[in-house]
């Protein structure tokens, strides 16, 4: 039994900020926003619009292009590190937008590796038998948890907000998810994290940790740059090796877009141009969980893959975490 992708979807928030919008709000430059990460704007939500929205648009499309009715869904899974509110999960939220009774949903909170782990756990209750068809999600609101100024010049630029939707449905054909590897080294995890608010102390928000921005995510890029550049090629040739297959068998690459200069260094790495590491971060900058299954859909509209083809979608991110999966499309 496999578990075959049937449908997708994505969607982002009609509000573009671009890198002349950065430099109004703080010193940063077009330039160096460009040279660095490869990001020339990002779509950000608009007041009132939130990830759970992103999330019920994004499966709308994916459950219309698989045919199904929503009512055909047992599970619910969805990867975010920024939920509506701090419990229950966005998963409760989506699941009711949907209108889906009683379904089992919850939310993976795997950062930038959160959509393929949740792909993972979709897949294992299919190939189990204990679902048949199951909504994976990766939705984010990044833009909210931003420090907008020059203090936090050196996240706020990188991130987006969007949402990416896929339907898994069970099949004994060949096309689907032929694995996948998850991996965390939890010893870095201050090299990229929120700290606040925390449940270790009581209350879990005070002035004074909000004086000390102790809410924004904090990130040493270098670190961060340094580790992925080895993970995501290490984690993708696990990919190959569990099923046998070297680079010329797979048709795309679609790594989490964290940074055109990771994904560059990625194809170097792997022995491949460009043409086969999907890349779309000029148009959304890195949206965390989301910009797999965004990535997957512009790359599927766009002609870069058809049926039969093997994909490697590949993660790495806060945790630290890692993963990756092979799909026969
Ligand atoms: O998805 C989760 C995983 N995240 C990632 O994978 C991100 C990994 N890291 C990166 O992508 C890169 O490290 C960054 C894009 C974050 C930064 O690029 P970098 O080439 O590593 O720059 P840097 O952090 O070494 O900073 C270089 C300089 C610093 O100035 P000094 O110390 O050399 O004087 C920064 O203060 O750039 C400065 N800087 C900025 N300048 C203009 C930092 N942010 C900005 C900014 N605008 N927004």
């Amino acid at each position: 039994m496999k578990s075959q992708i049937i449908g997708i979807g994505s969607c982002v928030p009609d509000k573009v900020v671009t890198n002349a919008d950065m430099e109004q709000w703080m010193d940063t430059s077009d330039e160096w926003i460009q040279s660095r990460s490869g990001i020339k704007e990002r779509h950000w939500v608009s007041e009132g619009e939130s990830a759970s929205d992103l999330a019920e648009s994004a499966s709308r499309k994916a459950i219309e292009m698989a045919g199904i009715q929503a009512e055909e869904i047992d599970l619910v899974i969805v990867g975010t590190i920024t939920s509506d509110y701090f419990f229950p999960g966005i998963s409760a939220q989506l699941q009711d937008k949907l209108g889906l009774g009683t379904v089992g949903a919850f939310d993976i909170k795997a950062a930038c590796s959160a959509f393929i782990y949740a792909l993972s756990i979709g897949d294992q209750f299919i190939r189990a038998g204990t679902a048949e068809t199951v909504l994976v999600v990766g939705a984010e609101v990044q833009s909210t948890a931003l420090n907008i100024s020059d203090e936090g010049r050196d996240t706020a630029v990188l991130f987006g907000d969007g949402a990416g939707a896929a339907v898994l449905k069970a099949s004994k054909g060949e096309r689907g998810i032929l694995s996948t590897h998850l991996h965390c080294q939890g010893k870095h995890l201050k090299l990229l994290w929120c700290e606040e608010p925390g449940s270790n102390h009581h209350p879990r928000m005070t002035e004074d940790l909000l004086k000390e921005a102790r809410h924004y995510p904090m990130m040493n890029g270098r670190e961060v740059f340094k580790n992925a550049v080895t993970r995501f090629p290490e984690v993708i040739q696990e990919a190959m090796d569990a099923n046998q297959l070297s680079i010329d068998d797979v048709a795309l690459i679609i790594p989490h877009q964290a940074n055109l200069r990771i994904s560059q260094a990625v194809a170097k790495r792997m022995g491949v141009s460009m043409d086969k590491v999907y890349s779309n971060i000029h148009k959304y900058g890195n949206t965390t969980a989301a910009s797999i299954p965004i990535a997957l859909c512009e790359a599927l509209e766009e002609g870069e893959f058809s049926e039969g083809d093997t994909l490697i979608f590949a993660a790495f991110g806060a945790g630290f975490t890692w993963a990756s999966a092979a799909v026969k499309w």
